[in-house]
């Protein structure tokens, strides 16, 4: 049994229920592109709000990170990670989570005792020292020399506000070397495994500290690490997760998996099976020159770059032939991932075709640029992007191979010029976090609903959402509905909103039991998805939704609502895209 399936089966016999990984793309989040941790689609839950699946809850998480972009090449770092996770939402604390994270590992996974070591909360102005982890590891066995205490490293917050607290980590001596009695967690040969965090607090945008109304646990674990760390492997590359991907591009590129070529095929392997992920999601991303769509474009071009490094034919099947075993080796872990098959091949096929048409053009290019030596300014970065579709880091990376350098300030104020990229999409909504709903995106939600009421009235009762997407550029509303809209009910739908709009309804929120809410006719997509007491939003007579909000007070502030495209989503699924101007 691989350790996925090991840490569900632990769990569940520990009373926990197994939640489904949430998309990659967050469900109705603007504020941030994709889930970077395991706890990011609990947060709601951590803050208070009843779970439907209970109080001890576990999961495997695709989350996807790419602020250490750079980094990947290297044999630890990947844009890709699948976290497991166990919650206690005001249910079991600090003993038992203790207790059960070193029974898996010792028992379960039979890791030696002495190969672990443990870092706890030392305590500071605000928080005190966290005696009750550190007498549980006592209890447990743990030597005082192999338990750490720090500051720094033993608090977790997701970005700068939000559910938090202080937690333990649990570390893995990894070295064929003897076993130092103490515990240093500065040495590298210690690397962190697990980390166990006691989220009874939550810290607001302006920095004060709160209890929470449960204590909770909130543990992570990362997968393709503890893998390695299991198969006694020093690059992840070799474990289990990727051998078989590595030696398919050995095989496709006729290259040994040694030296120069290691960098090129790590990096392949990585962003293919991130591409896979994000084009899989049913959040539909397709490669385009914002946000996710963006992230997605950037990754199946450097990996197409770099199979062009290893001298593979671009033009054969090569990433058809990667992405089908990466898939082969997920999908029965994540159902969208069969769903979606023909799709991710067609996202990556038409990709690379795009992308090739421009690639040699670019890099010849490239070498006139940077024949006598010079450095490549903002400018002309923005110029291999904006005419051969070179994203920033392949030039970065084509000019360090030079030795070097590009002006990546100049090319973010060229790029962010020309794309006109709003407040969220600019830099700080790249860097992943926790930031408010925006203005704008609140905006869009309401406008959200209103559409939903009005495609009832004009093409019938039985429209029903099936999801929604907001950035601070549009809204995307995909709907239930067996035909193609025509002209006249694509603006009949949006005069419908318009004069909902220019009326000044009211938005008004009540609380109620679920089932009222239910009974009461208001609209909701996941039923399951809601805790028993329910926030519903009502627009005037117009409409009411479970929801959670935030929405504007008066549709006076929405503006002018406007439909610019109407297609097929998947099958009895349509798509809106609208945008309020
Ligand atoms: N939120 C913590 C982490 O990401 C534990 O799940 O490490």
């Amino acid at each position: 049994m691989n350790l996925k399936d090991l840490y569900i089966n632990f769990f569940i016999e520990h009373g926990h229920k197994q939640i489904p990984s949430a998309p990659v793309v967050p469900e109705n989040d603007p504020s941030v592109l994709f889930n970077t941790a395991g706890m990011q689609p609990l947060i709601p839950y951590l803050m208070g709000q009843p779970h439907p699946y209970g109080t001890r809850l576990c999961d495997y998480q695709k989350c996807v990170r790419t602020n250490d972009l750079d980094s990947v090449g290297d044999t630890t770092h990947h844009t890709f990670f699948e976290m497991l996770g166990n919650w206690s939402l005001g249910d079991y604390f600090k003993q038992e989570s203790i207790s059960w994270s070193y029974e898996f590992l010792t028992e379960t996974l039979k890791i030696p005792k002495d190969r672990l070591a443990v870092t706890v909360f030392a305590g500071n102005d605000l928080i005190p020292f966290d005696q009750e982890s550190y007498d549980k590891w006592i209890q447990l066995g743990i030597p005082k020399e192999r338990i750490a205490k720090t500051v720094e490293d033993n608090f977790w917050i997701a970005g700068e506000s939000g559910p938090c607290g202080p937690d333990t980590e649990i570390f893995y001596f990894r070295s064929e070397e003897e076993i130092p009695t103490t515990f240093d967690p500065e040495d590298a040969r210690w690397v962190e495994i697990w980390n166990n965090v006691f989220m009874q607090y939550y810290k607001s945008p302006e920095g004060e500290v709160s209890e929470l109304p449960h204590k909770n646990v909130d543990t992570g674990m990362g997968v393709e690490r503890t893998t390695a760390i299991l198969e006694g492997v020093l690059d992840n590359y070799l474990s289990s997760i990727w051998k078989d991907v590595i030696d398919l591009i050995c095989e496709i590129s006729n290259l040994p998996y040694e030296g120069e070529y290691q960098k090129s095929m790590r990096i392949i392997a990585d962003h293919m099976r991130t591409a896979v992920f994000i084009s899989a999601d049913r959040a539909g991303i397709k490669p385009s020159n914002t946000d996710q769509g963006y992230i997605l474009r950037r990754l199946i071009r450097r990996a197409i770059r770099h199979a062009k490094k290893l001298s593979i034919d671009i033009n054969s099947n090569w990433e058809e032939r990667i992405a089908t075993l990466i898939m082969s080796k997920y999908e029965s872990y994540y159902p969208e991932i069969q769903e979606n098959h023909q799709v991710v091949l067609d996202v990556l096929r038409t990709e690379k075709e795009k992308f090739n048409r421009t690639l040699e053009k670019g890099l010849r290019e490239f070498e006139k640029l940077v024949k006598n030596g010079t450095n490549i300014d903002g400018v002309t970065a923005f110029h291999l992007y904006d005419t051969y579709g070179f994203p920033i880091e392949l030039t970065v990376e084509l000019a360090s191979e030079r030795g070097l350098t590009v002006d990546e300030k100049g090319f973010e104020e060229k790029f962010k010029e020309h794309q006109e990229l709003s407040r969220t999409a600019s830099a700080g909504k790249f860097k992943g976090g926790l930031a408010g709903d925006g203005e704008i995106e609140t905006r869009y939600h309401t406008a959200t609903h209103l559409l939903n009421a009005a495609l009832k009235l004009v093409v019938g009762p039985d429209v029903h959402q099936k999801g929604s997407n907001i950035t601070s550029e549009r809204m995307r509303f995909d709907f239930s509905c067996d035909h193609k809209l025509s002209e006249e009910e694509k603006a009949k739908t949006e005069e419908i909103v318009n004069r909902w709009i220019a009326e000044g309804l009211p938005v008004t929120v009540v609380e109620m039991k679920k089932e009222e809410a239910v009974a009461s006719g208001a609209e909701c997509m996941f039923l399951e998805k809601y805790p028993d007491v329910v926030t519903v939003y009502q627009i005037g007579e117009v409409s009411r939704e479970l929801c959670g909000g935030p929405h504007v007070k008066n549709t006076q502030e929405l503006g002018h609502f406007k439909i610019t495209k109407e297609e097929a989503s998947s099958a009895g699924v349509r798509r809106i895209k609208a945008v309020l101007e």
